[in-house]
């Protein structure tokens, strides 16, 4: 049975600021990465403290919370069998010096801060890593506004009103004359 996941993936400061966003995502979809949504934003340092927290005890994290804050990033959830293993493959060990030739990291990165991504470590960690960046509640309403633009354009187009206002004026007309003969 396939096992199809999403996870998270971050492209980090660093690597925006050189543009090479393009580039990145060009080698998860290389890989068979499916990018399901994406947006770049710019994060503040409370947000990536909360983000971070599970690092909070480490002495880089005062360093690692004002970086990932410090410029805008893409963060992605993408999709593939076995995603958030085939992903942490795909960008190589978290210091670029000691990531395989061919790795994310290892192309892009500059330092084990400046690492270029970021992807979510277990399964359960990317649920609550995607939920932190595209709160359910916001993609539920983004379908809904969708599907509220879709019928709109669909069924209440200009034409469709003008169509609406023609057959009543017939209607209305009708029973106009209707009654000028009823009266007469
Ligand atoms: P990331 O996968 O985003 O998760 C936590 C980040 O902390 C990691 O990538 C690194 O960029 C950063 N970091 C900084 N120093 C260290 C360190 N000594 N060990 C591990 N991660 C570090």
């Amino acid at each position: 049975m396939s096992n199809i996941e999403q996870t998270l993936s971050i492209i980090k400061p660093d690597a925006v600021e050189r543009n090479l966003q393009e580039e990145i995502k060009k080698k998860f979809i290389e890989n068979g990465f499916i990018i399901k949504k994406e947006k770049k934003i710019q994060i503040s340092k409370a947000e990536a403290e909360e983000f971070y927290k599970v690092h909070e005890t480490k002495p880089f994290y005062e360093e690692l919370c004002n970086y990932l804050s410090s410029g805008p990033i893409v963060v992605m959830i993408i999709e593939k069998v076995n995603a958030v293993l085939e992903n942490r493959k795909l960008m190589g060990a978290t210091d670029p010096l000691k990531a395989e030739d061919g790795t994310i990291r290892k192309i892009y990165g500059i330092s084990i801060d400046k690492n270029s991504v970021h992807g979510s470590d277990s399964v359960d960690n990317a649920k609550i890593e995607i939920e932190f960046f595209f709160k359910s509640w916001e993609q539920f309403f983004a379908k809904l506004l969708d599907k509220v633009y879709f019928l709109q354009s669909k069924f209440f187009s200009r034409g469709f009103w003008v169509c609406l206002f023609l057959k009543f004026e017939f209607f209305f007309v009708l029973l106009f004359y209707q009654s000028q003969i009823n009266y007469f």
